[in-house]
């Protein structure tokens, strides 16, 4: 038996040696060690072997065993190293790549980044409210009186069950004041819609960056500071910024800022650009009401906000003289910005 096994071993070999295709291997190894291999018939022969040989015969078979394995491995590994070999022939690893689409951000995603990035560095956290919005935390939170044309039907876009799609982000600065204490010092990013007729310098669905500071003796030194701080910082040091007395119905004084930009290729002349203002006390008295606490006393605090339109932020940052240009969504339009 035990020259049996070394035949056995030696033609396996030999026949792995001579394998040049996978498939032949598989057929090798079948035939030798398969169920009704040469190898295992020749081991079941092993019930007739006398006790006394067993141990010696059980060991021969298992080394031919294991040489006929570690032959069919070796070959495998070659055949494969063979085939990769061939299919790396036929590819040259030293064309240049081809290059993958890639993307960029959206301009108006770029400003608010831009804004955020400043704002923050001034100490305002990012805060956030719905746009499906009450009435009350909409307008009348912002004393706004009932007959204010921003109510109008032909103006806001209501509900029927009496919620709006807020009309600017000055909603959030109730949505803050009801669920936390001064000092707050928050940046609102968000939509807001109107019922406006879409053309270059109007869209139905906008956007807003709202702030709002309260604590004990903020004063209107320190909104014009924050603001002339913040645009200059954004369109240039030596941008103008300029503070026109108007009025919101939840601020007192409140005023409009326009900005005169100096820079390359610019005309420079005043551009309309946020509004602006101090708290007036009669939303923290409505605050107050709501909360039923007096951490909005307007007898020991005061507050600016202020609001302005993201959109135009962007046209005035790149120069685009259409604000539809920014929901069309054309990749002519949008490639300019890819970073
Ligand atoms: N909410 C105003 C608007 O949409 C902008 C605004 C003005 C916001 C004055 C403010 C502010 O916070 O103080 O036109």
């Amino acid at each position: 038996m035990l020259t049996e096994l070394d035949t056995i071993q030696t033609e396996a070999l030999a026949a792995i040696r001579d394998v040049a295709e996978e498939t032949a291997l598989e057929a090798a190894r079948v035939g030798f060690l398969g169920k009704k291999g040469r190898l295992t018939v020749a081991g079941a022969g092993m019930r007739d072997v006398p006790a006394e040989r067993k141990k010696d015969v059980g060991q021969k078979l298992n080394e031919v065993r294991t040489a006929i394995t570690s032959a069919l491995e070796e070959k495998s590994a070659e055949l494969i190293a063979r085939r990769d070999a061939a299919a790396f022939a036929s590819i040259d690893p030293t064309l240049p790549g081809r290059p993958l689409p890639q993307g960029g951000l959206h301009p108006l995603t770029l400003v608010l980044d831009e804004a955020v990035r400043i704002l923050r560095r001034m100490g305002f956290a990012l805060a956030e409210g719905p746009e499906i919005e009450s009435e009350w935390h909409c307008f009348d939170a912002l004393n706004t009186p009932a007959d204010h044309p921003a109510r109008n039907e032909t103006d806001t876009f209501y509900f029927e069950n009496g919620k709006l799609l807020r009309t600017h982000t000055s909603s959030v600065q109730i949505r803050t004041m009801e669920k936390e204490i001064p000092p707050v010092r928050i940046i609102a990013p968000g939509s807001a819609f109107r019922r406006d007729e879409i053309d270059a310098t109007h869209l139905s669905a906008f956007h807003q960056l709202e702030g709002l500071y309260v604590d004990r003796g903020v004063s209107l030194a320190d909104l014009k500071g924050t603001l002339e701080y913040f645009f200059r910082e954004i369109f240039g040091s030596k941008t103008e910024v300029r503070f026109r007395p108007h009025f919101f119905p939840f601020t007192e004084p409140s005023f409009e800022v326009d900005l005169k930009l100096h820079a390359a290729g610019r005309a420079a002349k005043w551009i309309e650009i946020a509004g602006c203002g101090m708290v007036d006390p009669a939303v923290f008295t409505e605050v107050g009401a709501k909360r039923g606490d007096a951490a909005y006393d307007p007898d020991s605090v005061t507050g600016f906000a202020f609001g302005m339109g993201l959109d135009r932020l962007a046209m005035i940052m790149y120069g685009i003289p259409d604000l539809r240009l920014l929901i069309e969504n054309e990749l002519r339009f949008l490639e300019q910005f890819r970073g």
